[in-house]
């Protein structure tokens, strides 16, 4: 399978503060990782590092960030130049509530944003499967539950996949109810099985989740994420 993504030799510190030391690894199509470590690791940064490359608004954020080393795309590009473009399907862990529109609207938004138009038969599927329905044509600005909301970003992420096999999720199953949880991994296997070149890199704590193979522990004495091996406690089923 196709390399997606190549960390070589990672630093990032904080201020200071080391957060990862010499981050190497390959991650390839069709691959399916979680990545899991304590609250205030960088776990989101690393994420948002490999969903959208070190962009200004990163910096910003992360008052005192320095990255070194490299992480290459597909191309070979270097995720660490604000030059190269990048075209993922990205939940973050937090995200704004969206403003006066409606959700199909904001779907819409979403499809083209990576050059497809809205699969409307999709998104009805989607809202359907979650008990979402009733919210397509209304607007979103204080509709929406926490679980909801989380829901929706999920969901207009979904409708992004055809235009990219990389799906980057950062604690999806936060605010979800069990019920949705099981729901989201159904449909995340679905969309395996539809499209095996579908990889998928997040951040969980959950291993209820079957739809990933792989996992990668951040380890705090030596400040390295460490490949584990995964095991499904299988829940949903
Ligand atoms: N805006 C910010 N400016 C500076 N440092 C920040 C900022 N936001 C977070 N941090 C620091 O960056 C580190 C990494 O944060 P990050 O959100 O990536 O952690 P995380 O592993 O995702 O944690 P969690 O499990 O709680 O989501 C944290 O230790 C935090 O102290
Ligand atoms: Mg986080």
């Amino acid at each position: 399978m196709e390399k997606l993504l190549e960390f070589k030799n990672v630093r990032i510190t904080l201020k200071n503060r080391v957060l990862f030391e010499n981050i190497s690894f390959i991650f390839h199509e069709g691959e399916r990782l979680m990545l899991s470590g304590e609250n205030g690791s960088g776990k989101s940064l690393l994420l948002e590092l490999i969903a959208l490359g070190m962009s200004k608004d990163l910096c910003e954020r992360y008052s005192g960030l320095e990255v070194t080393g490299e992480i290459l795309d597909a191309n070979g590009n270097d995720l660490l130049d604000p030059e190269t473009g990048r075209k993922v399907a990205y939940v973050a862990q937090s995200e704004e509530t969206y403003k006066n529109s409606t959700l199909v609207k904001q779907a819409e938004i979403a499809a083209n944003g990576v050059g497809i138009d809205l699969d409307e038969d999709k998104l009805d599927y989607l809202l359907d499967r979650f008990g979402l329905s009733e919210k397509k044509n209304q607007k979103l600005k204080n509709n929406l539950s926490f679980g909801q909301g989380k829901l929706v970003h999920i969901i207009t992420r979904l409708l992004k996949l055809p235009a990219t096999n990389l799906l980057v999720l950062d604690e999806p199953l936060n605010h979800l109810s069990f019920k949705n949880s099981k729901v989201l991994n159904d449909i995340m296997l679905e969309e395996i099985k539809n499209n095996p070149k579908l990889s998928i890199i997040m951040v969980s704590h959950c291993n209820a989740i079957s739809f990933v193979n792989q996992k990668m522990v951040y380890d705090y004495d030596t400040n390295r994420m460490v490949k584990k091996q995964y095991h499904s406690y299988d829940c949903f089923e």
